[in-house]
């Protein structure tokens, strides 16, 4: 995979796992467009991005929770670079621990929004565009998505019915697009891990996966050839069942 001359749009760039993809990603080459509701923040990772990496790297602030922004967002990209090579669709949010018997609708919406209508929104307006996109000499691909589900994409347990739920549904997400990609050229692959140290979680230290360990393996999953059609990988933690 040569990163030089690539685009990808990282959502939730300016924190944790997103951030490190940015940085990974940069550090092969790539161009980078920063998504995420906080500006400073976006322009901070812009402005490390290029100093730390010499690639060209841009921000786009504002809240994917919002079909509005999303379509927007998308349009920008296309008319400014005429194309995407990739897609991480990265920004969610966690939730409180309660029972679904709890849940507010409120909550439910918001979390809903966030971590699965966006990826919805944004997987269908980008997929859309990349099948007129030609075939990359190096990947042999038209280009790629990558969704940051989780664990709880593919497990459940108490205390995490919604959040489980908007995951689960990225997954079916995930699972029915990589089988459209498979004809159309476009690789659509889910990461999905256990708890990793970034600020949602609060988490710190090596007991935890590590923000890196999740942008390795969205580097691995486009490093792969083109025949190679994995739609998940799970990255469970040591010692947790
Ligand atoms: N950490 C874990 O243990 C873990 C495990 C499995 C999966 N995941 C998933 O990995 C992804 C990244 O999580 P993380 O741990 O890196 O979290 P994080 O450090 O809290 O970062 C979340 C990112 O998403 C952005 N974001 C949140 N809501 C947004 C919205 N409505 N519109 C645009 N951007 C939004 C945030 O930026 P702004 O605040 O500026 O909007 C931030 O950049 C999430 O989808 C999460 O569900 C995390």
């Amino acid at each position: 995979m040569d990163y030089k001359n690539k685009i990808a749009l990282i959502t939730g760039a300016n924190s944790g796992i997103g951030e490190a993809t940015a940085h990974r990603l940069a550090a092969r080459g790539c161009t980078i467009i920063v998504n995420g509701r906080r500006e400073a923040e976006n322009q901070r990772v812009v402005a490390a991005l290029q100093s730390q990496h010499g690639v060209k790297a841009e921000a786009w602030t504002g809240d994917v929770a919002d079909e509005g922004n999303c379509l927007q967002m998308i349009e920008k990209v296309f008319s400014d670079h005429g194309r995407l090579d990739l897609l991480v669709n990265n920004a969610g949010i966690g939730v409180s621990g309660d029972r679904v018997a709890e849940n507010p609708t409120e909550q439910f919406e918001r979390v809903m929004k966030t971590n699965l209508y966006s990826a919805y929104w944004l997987s269908r307006e980008v997929f859309r565009r990349m099948e007129t996109q030609a075939i990359a000499e190096d990947s042999g691909l038209r280009g790629a998505i990558i969704n940051i589900a989780s664990i709880l994409g593919v497990q459940a347990w108490a205390g995490a019915g919604v959040y489980a739920a908007s995951k689960h549904g990225m997954m079916g997400l995930t699972r029915a697009m990589a089988d459209e990609g498979e004809k159309a050229g476009i690789r659509v692959s889910a990461v999905c891990p256990a708890m990793v140290a970034t600020p949602m979680t609060g988490k710190t230290g090596s007991d935890y996966i590590q923000p890196e360990d999740i942008a390795a393996s969205v580097t691995y999953l486009l490093e792969l050839s083109p025949a190679a059609w994995p739609t998940e990988i799970v990255i469970p933690r040591r010692g947790c069942s």
